[in-house]
């Protein structure tokens, strides 16, 4: 339950004893002082207002553009801020700067969040969380847009955005979730059944952010400084331990509580119980690549541990709240395309669309200059763009055209011999990769991960969704999940209640 006086709810006391000597005048947005603030200028007692009045028409029509788009998804979430720490050397990898050396440190920022949710939903409901990592390197912004899964539900991206309808609100009733949209894309696609397993299991409703593994969930590339090319996988693991929540607790402090998670890490951060995450890749060889019996651009399949280990590289720590939380928070923008030289993109599919999606939705969201933002902001930039709205990064007199012979700025050579070349061969076409082996790892997650307590709880959280939705859903998701294991699919069928559609 809610403590009663949390650090959280300290924060205005604080500030107050902050600043007891606060000599500030209340002035209008344009820094002049205002001569009265509780009333607005009005002919005699019941007089109309004033035109005249600017210092309120000012107010108002600020209040009144106070909302920007929330996000399409991962709307409702938390941010810190903190440093990241090189404790092991990768450079054999990767060229890129951030890893140079032991001891090196780089400033962060993480935003937490869930997908599917608005801004204002409940934090302690069932959906995977998001966990984004932002590093302000010395080569510029390097962003790593993870989850709390390995995997993901869909591979291709041209799926993405259907697959999230399905979790969104109906488009009619404005309700969700709409449990048949869910199981109907679900089992037309069986491609779901692995990132399904995760999403049902107790990690489904994380006890806080802080207890919660991270992943690039992606495939990667690096780049070393012979122009080697590795194709890598990004993990962070919490020193918190991972710990999830009952769902009957979570039901009832979405309620009383619906911003827990928010509070729960705040409250740790002022607190000074700074939560840190050890942070590994896995890398695998093109040659490996080739070789590998399941495709490891597939992000609905995880690279097998036991064949690419977890190699360790530093260690991550967020010890500062946000200042302001839209503007540290609701104004930081993500994108899996910004990369630094070092670190590339592989063909994974649903990456892939990613390049493209996030820098458009912070156009749409943020405006043209959201990399403006202080907190969007590389420590230095010089480039060819120019004006649109809200720009603040003067570049002075320097050149905006290239070529140019006004020493404008060049390009760094050591950029471009970290470029890498990628052989490229095959005809343009379009190749529908569902299919591809979706059971095998769902498999092995379920009959040696998973143990049986674990088990029973993840049916009982399925049958929870399974219940709602049409028998002909029902039906084809036991006959689905009865491809992982034949008992898994005749533990759902009885939780059912023995449907006379489901014949196994
Ligand atoms: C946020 C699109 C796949 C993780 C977002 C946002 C969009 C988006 C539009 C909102 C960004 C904003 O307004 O700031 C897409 C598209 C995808 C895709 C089109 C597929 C083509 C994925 C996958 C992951 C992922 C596979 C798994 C790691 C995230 C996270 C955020 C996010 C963590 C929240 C970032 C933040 O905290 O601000 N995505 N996404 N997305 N996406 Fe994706």
């Amino acid at each position: 339950s809610i403590p009663k006086r949390d650090t959280a709810a300290e924060q205005l006391s604080e500030y107050s004893e902050e600043h007891e000597d606060n000599h500030d005048k209340i002035t209008t947005t344009w820094g002049v002082p205002v001569p009265e603030k509780d009333a607005s200028l009005t002919i005699g007692y019941h007089g109309p207002i004033l035109l005249q009045d600017y210092n309120l028409i000012d107010e108002i029509a600020h209040f009144t553009r106070e909302r920007i788009p929330e996000r399409v998804v991962h709307a409702k979430g938390a941010g810190a801020f903190g440093y990241f720490e090189v404790t092991h050397d990768i450079t054999e990898y990767t060229a890129a700067k951030i890893f140079s050396e032991i001891g090196k440190k780089t400033p962060i920022a993480v935003r937490f969040s869930q997908v599917a949710g608005e801004l204002g939903y409940p934090d302690t409901i069932r959906d995977i969380r998001g966990f984004a990592i932002k590093f302000y390197t010395e080569d510029g912004i390097w962003d790593l847009v993870g989850n709390n899964a390995p995997i993901f539900f869909v591979k291709d991206c041209a799926l993405f955005p259907s697959f999230i309808h399905t979790m969104k609100r109906n488009p009619k009733t404005h309700m969700r979730p709409d449990y048949d949209m869910f199981w109907d894309m679900i089992t037309l696609r069986p491609e779901t059944t692995h990132t399904c397993l995760i999403f049902f299991s107790d990690r489904g409703i994380p006890a806080s952010f802080r207890k919660m593994h991270g992943y690039g969930t992606n495939t990667f590339a690096f780049v070393n400084a012979h122009g080697k090319f590795f194709y890598c996988k990004f993990h962070y693991r919490s020193e918190q331990g991972v710990e999830n929540m009952d769902p009957k607790v979570a039901q009832k402090l979405a309620g009383e509580d619906p911003d827990y998670h928010l509070r729960d890490l705040y409250n740790a951060i002022e607190n000074e119980e700074y939560p840190s995450w050890k942070f590994y890749v896995q890398i695998m060889t093109p040659e490996q690549a080739e070789k590998s019996s399941y495709d490891p651009f597939d992000d609905t399949k995880v690279w097998l541990h036991s064949e690419y280990p977890l190699i360790p590289v530093g260690r991550f720590t967020l010890n500062k709240n946000p200042s302001n939380y839209f503007a540290e928070v609701e104004q930081i923008g993500f994108d899996p395309a910004h990369l630094i030289p070092g670190i590339e993109p592989s063909p994974d599919r649903m990456l892939q669309g990613r390049l493209f999606a996030y820098g458009d939705t912070h156009r749409y969201r943020l405006g043209v200059n959201h990399l403006q933002i202080p907190v969007n902001s590389p420590f230095k930039a010089s480039h060819f763009a120019r004006d649109g709205k809200m720009t603040l990064h003067s570049q002075g007199g320097a050149p905006n055209y290239h070529p140019n012979s006004f020493n404008g700025p060049k390009i760094d050579k050591r950029a471009k011999a970290l470029s890498p070349v990628i052989p490229l061969h095959g005809e343009a076409t379009r190749i529908d990769n569902g299919n591809d082996d979706n059971f095998t790892q769902a498999r092995l997650l379920y009959q040696k991960v998973m143990k049986d307590d674990e088990k029973d709880r993840m049916i009982q959280n399925m049958l929870v969704w399974l219940k709602p939705t049409k028998p002909q859903f029902q039906d084809k998701a036991v006959k689905m999940f009865s491809q992982v294991d034949q008992d898994l699919g005749k533990k759902l069928k009885i939780g059912l209640g023995s449907s006379p559609h489901i014949d196994l």
